[in-house]
């Protein structure tokens, strides 16, 4: 029996695919704004029933498929990009529409909000895993910051003003190259994949992956400065971290923070060099 307001991809049994939603060449709605593009698609804005949504046009079946296949299987999460609807004729996805990418925007992060990033990132592993899957392309351009507009008012009233009053989470996108663990790998990310994995895909792939965003974050450095940060990591007994992250990083630690607080915030101190070692 259907429940009034009931979450359409949540089957009765655990085991059917999630229900989602097919529509024809002509529901797809007109490109307003770009959002983003990588190698295997175009993502613009667009206005779907009424609301802001992403479009997002992939390039080839191969890519369409293997993200149909991991929205079907892995369904949902709040860290994970909402599936809205599909045209499998256009190779095209109505997405949960987020503001800019994680890369877009990572300068600007301080370092509350970095962890806040890290943990949304995590969550969705866990999920992505938890199903049996190896996400196998974490980078920042693939995840994405989306307005919160659910947060409890006045629950983190600290957290929003530092959000600029925005509440943001950050959302993983783009996965077309999401693996069966133990699956052969036919694509690992350069700079992001630990050259020693070998053929077969692993949750070990992506906790790699997930020890580079880490340190590119905390050194808010672009893609061409990962491998001297890899380097660094592996190499100096000491990371060292700079500027305003820096400053609002020792603040955290520190400062008026709980003391819960301040032990994560060690923890990842530490655990910026230790993941790669
Ligand atoms: N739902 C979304 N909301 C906002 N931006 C998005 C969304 N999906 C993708 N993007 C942007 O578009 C870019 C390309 O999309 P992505 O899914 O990563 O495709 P590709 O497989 O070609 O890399 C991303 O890096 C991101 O900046
Ligand atoms: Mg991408």
């Amino acid at each position: 029996m259907a429940h009034k307001g009931k979450d359409k991809s949540q089957s009765e049994h655990p085991d059917e695919e999630p229900l989602i939603r097919r529509i024809n060449a002509d529901e797809i709605p007109p490109e307003v704004m770009p959002l983003g593009s990588g190698n295997y698609s175009t993502v613009y804005t667009g206005i779907f029933e009424g609301k802001s949504i992403a479009v997002k046009r992939c390039k080839n079946n191969n890519h369409f498929d293997a993200e149909y296949r991991f929205f079907q299987q892995v369904g949902r999460h709040r860290n994970i990009i909402e599936l809205i609807a599909y045209c499998r004729t256009e190779n095209v996805f109505i997405l949960e529409k987020g503001q800019c990418s994680l890369m877009e925007k990572m300068k600007e992060l301080t370092w509350k909000l970095t962890r806040r990033a890290l943990k949304h990132i995590a969550k969705a592993l866990i999920h992505i895993h938890a199903k049996g899957f190896v996400y196998m392309d974490l980078k920042p351009e693939n995840a994405v910051l989306v307005l919160n507009e659910k947060r409890k008012k006045g629950k983190k009233r600290e957290q929003e003003e530092e959000d600029g009053g925005q509440k943001m989470d950050t959302k993983l996108v783009d996965f077309g190259a999401t693996t069966r663990k133990g699956s052969f790998a036919n694509f690992r990310t350069k700079n992001y994949s630990d050259p020693k994995q070998r053929v077969a895909c692993s949750t070990k792939d992506d906790v790699y992956s997930f020890g580079v965003v880490l340190l590119q974050l905390l050194k808010k450095c672009d893609e061409n400065g990962v491998i001297d940060v890899i380097h660094e990591a592996k190499t100096n007994q000491t990371f060292v971290i700079d500027g305003d992250l820096k400053t609002s990083m020792d603040e955290n630690v520190n400062g008026s923070s709980s003391r819960r607080q301040q032990q994560q915030n060690q923890d990842v101190k530490r655990s910026s060099s230790a993941l790669l070692e």
